[in-house]
């Protein structure tokens, strides 16, 4: 089968198109035939092996693992041994952070994959895992949002911030989105109640009161969080320095700031799923790459200024 692999950590231009063995069934797994994937910030973190601390998990001296990619949406086509809830040819999407997605097969957990709404088709559906994920888990699991409460959403424009943006209303919190100017009709179309353009008024002078303020861009400090928020959910970083300065004054207080890192579950992948088949929740693509660009693909989102999310497609299917 092809895949997008590395061998070494660097940029994208070290990436290579290779034919390799197709992977092999394992229990509890699915073997997924790729239709479509997309980018994410994770992926170029992984593939440059950068903040350093992250070669701890994916490899000191050289990538553990060879084909790259999280995010999919593809059609099972075997089934491992103690799985109940999918059969082949049922259409999934789901994320895998131990890479391996960036190919025409790829063996995932059950446990990280979702069925597709009978509406979609795949690119939207690989669209969703990391960032619809995030934006779901930051909002409820960790920011505990209750109808009626408003949200600022800073960076919400982006992949995480445009689900953001619809979660927040589709559970009926009055939401406001920070983004660029050339992003405030975007996000107003995706149900923003008002928006601040970050180049027109400066956030950290901002005085508005949330009870949730969400910070997917990484550059807020912890006193932005103290005089905006009631409560803080952290999910981008800028640089470790930054972040592991708000979280160390944020571990010397009583103000409520979370950080995480998110996992994709089949229960949350409903969620958005079914969200999406009542159309509170779309997806927006600003950008559809074939898999041969994959590494084009992600040197465009490396720029870390795209609107909504950028796909690659392996077969074209409705
Ligand atoms: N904690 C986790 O588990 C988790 C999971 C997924 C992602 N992340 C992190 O979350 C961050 C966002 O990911 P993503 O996929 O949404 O990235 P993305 O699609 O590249 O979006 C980045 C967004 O940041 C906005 N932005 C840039 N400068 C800004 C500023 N000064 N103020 C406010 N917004 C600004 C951009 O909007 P404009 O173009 O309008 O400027 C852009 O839409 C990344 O750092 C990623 O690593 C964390």
């Amino acid at each position: 089968m092809k895949a997008i692999t590395k061998s070494v950590y660097g940029g994208p231009e070290v990436l290579q198109l290779e034919d390799i063995e197709k992977p092999k069934i394992k229990d509890g797994h699915l073997l997924v035939k790729v239709m479509a994937n997309s980018a994410n910030p994770a992926d170029w973190h992984i593939l440059r092996g950068a903040p350093f601390f992250a070669r701890f998990s994916f490899g000191l001296f050289k990538p553990k693992d060879k084909i790259m990619g999280a995010d999919f949406a593809g059609v099972v086509e075997e089934v491992g041994n103690n799985v109940s809830h999918f059969n082949v040819g049922d259409r999934v999407f789901g994320e895998n952070l131990a890479g391996g997605a960036f190919a025409e097969y790829t063996c995932v957990p059950a446990k990280v994959c979702g069925l597709m709404p009978k509406e979609n088709n795949f690119a939207e559906m690989a669209s969703v895992p990391i960032a619809g994920v995030t934006a779901l888990q930051a909002l409820i699991t960790h920011g505990k949002i209750k109808e009626g409460e408003s949200v600022l959403i800073n960076g919400s424009s982006g992949g995480v911030g445009h689900f953001a943006v619809q979660i927040a209303k589709a559970y009926g919190t009055e939401v406001t989105g920070v983004c660029s100017s050339k992003n405030r009709d975007f996000v107003v179309g995706l149900g923003a109640d008002r928006v601040i353009a970050y180049d027109e008024e400066n956030i950290h002078d901002h005085q508005g009161k949330y009870d949730l303020v969400v910070d997917t861009n990484g550059n807020l400090s912890f006193s932005d969080y103290t005089r905006m928020g009631k409560r803080g959910v952290m999910v981008g970083f800028t640089t470790m320095s930054h972040m592991m300065g708000v979280l160390i004054r944020a571990g010397f207080s009583k103000f409520k700031l979370a950080q995480f890192t998110a996992e994709a579950s089949t229960p949350d992948l409903k969620t958005i799923a079914d969200l999406m088949a009542i159309g509170k929740v779309r997806v927006h693509i600003e950008r559809t790459y074939p898999y041969e660009q994959i590494p084009e693909a992600i040197e465009y989102i490396e720029a870390m200024r795209t609107q909504g999310k950028v796909a690659m497609i392996w077969e074209d299917q409705p």
